[in-house]
């Protein structure tokens, strides 16, 4: 009989899960007694890793003093304004502004909002079209399923947003023609700096750069999706530091607490803040309940504390070097067909022929010997909590070229 819960992105048929019941550091525990190495940060967002007292003890402290209020005009309260301010402090928009969500797919939607408010503030109400590109991934809400680049998780659900065209992810030529041809109507593009969820593929040269070209020569706005990139990721606070491409808005999510609490957000680019500024009437009718909720906000400010004081976002390039070494050499003995990644996120691609399921089977293999990672079309995927030694990433390493000898 299957459990009370229904679990996210499962048949509703399966009856059968692991169980976890305790995690610390870079490990977590079923309630076999089990344990597993946490190779993917959870769900690719456990930057400080498991358990981590500094994180908890401010949550603590602070659902005591005010355990949960909301910031709807005209409240607020002390601790959402620090967090917003400590967000900023290491965002890439100094002068720029943070509006708050409680999840990834909040933030996508938030900011498919924004590319809408825009333009009709603008007065250019006929700026409704958005870009997005093959392979992305935009969480689950409405918005963000419209945009999905990822058609299974698109199909099937209805109609879904009008207006929105689907660009190839690596060929830059693709969303030139569709700006030659609708260019005046276009508000923005949505993408990944890194493609996470659709298998980890980091832009092609000069991509991202391409993109921000045609949304300046034809007034649109740039969205790019840091939810797995943000907060240290690519070895740098945001992939936008990491690839010298600066966009208008930017989400954000998962590691902005390390998932200590849930909490996303856009960040807004002071060219969009003066904007939405701009008339001392307009309200932005928009916000969530749990917008700027304080035990989100202690997490975030204490983790990207400890973020900072543990040198974490350094720590992420160590691991990519250490990993990807790994990687490589899998791939230099056949194993591997492709090793995409950069900083501490990465993507070990099978070679041969069906990669999809083998990778499934990969994937079973290495959880039942004690390591945790994503398996998506054939690519095995690696986001370590931020914390994890050398020795560890060896591991993993190990465990996945027996699973893939196992499996060939
Ligand atoms: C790039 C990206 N955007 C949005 C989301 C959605 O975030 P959430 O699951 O918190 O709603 C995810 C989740 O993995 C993501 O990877």
């Amino acid at each position: 009989m299957p459990p009370a819960l229904l679990h996210a992105f499962a048949k509703p048929s399966q009856d059968a899960f692991v169980t976890l019941v305790r995690a610390e550091g870079v490990r977590t525990w079923d309630d076999t007694g089990k344990e597993y190495i946490d190779g993917l940060g959870s769900l690719w967002y456990c930057q400080a890793g498991h358990g981590r007292s500094e994180i908890i003890d401010a949550v603590t402290e602070q659902m005591k003093a005010l355990g949960s209020f909301h910031t709807f005009a005209p409240l607020g309260s002390d601790v959402s304004d620090k967090a917003a301010e400590r967000i900023m402090s290491v965002s890439p928009f100094p002068d720029g502004r943070v509006f708050l969500t409680c999840s990834g797919s909040e933030s996508i939607d938030t900011a498919v909002k924004l590319l809408r408010k825009i333009p009709i503030l603008n007065n250019e109400p006929d700026r409704q079209i958005i870009l997005k590109r093959t392979r992305g991934y935009h969480g689950v809400n409405l918005g963000g399923t419209s945009m999905q680049g990822i058609a299974a998780n698109r199909e099937g659900w209805g109609d879904l947003l009008p207006h929105v065209i689907e660009v190839d992810p690596d060929d830059i030529e693709s969303a030139a023609r569709v700006f030659a041809e609708h260019g005046p109507r276009i508000a923005g593009v949505i993408t990944e700096p890194v493609q996470g969820a659709g298998g980890v593929f980091p832009p092609p040269d000069g991509y991202l750069e391409g993109l921000r070209r045609l949304c300046d020569d034809n007034g649109a706005l740039l969205v790019f999706d840091e939810v797995i990139t943000g907060f240290g990721r690519t070895g740098n606070w945001f992939a936008t530091d990491t690839y010298g491409v600066t966009p208008d808005l930017i989400t954000f999510a998962k590691g902005v607490t390390s998932g200590y609490q849930p909490m996303g957000g856009v960040l807004v680019s002071r060219g969009v803040c003066d904007v939405l500024e701009a008339d001392p009437d307009f309200v932005f009718m928009h916000g969530y309940t749990y917008s700027g909720h304080p035990a989100a906000c202690a997490a975030a400010i204490a983790n990207i504390d400890l973020l900072e004081r543990d040198g974490l976002v350094e720590r992420a390039n160590q691991i990519g070097e250490r990993l990807s070494a790994g990687l490589n050499a899998l791939k230099a003995d056949g194993l591997l067909d492709e090793v995409r990644g950069i900083g501490a996120i990465w993507g070990a691609q099978l070679s041969g022929d069906d990669i999809a399921n083998r990778g499934i089977a990969v994937r079973d293999r290495m959880v039942e010997l004690g390591v945790l990672c994503r398996a998506i079309n054939g690519t095995l995927a690696f986001c370590p909590p931020l914390i994890m030694k050398d020795a560890d990433l060896d591991e993993m390493v190990d465990v996945l070229a027996q699973a893939v000898r196992e499996n060939s």
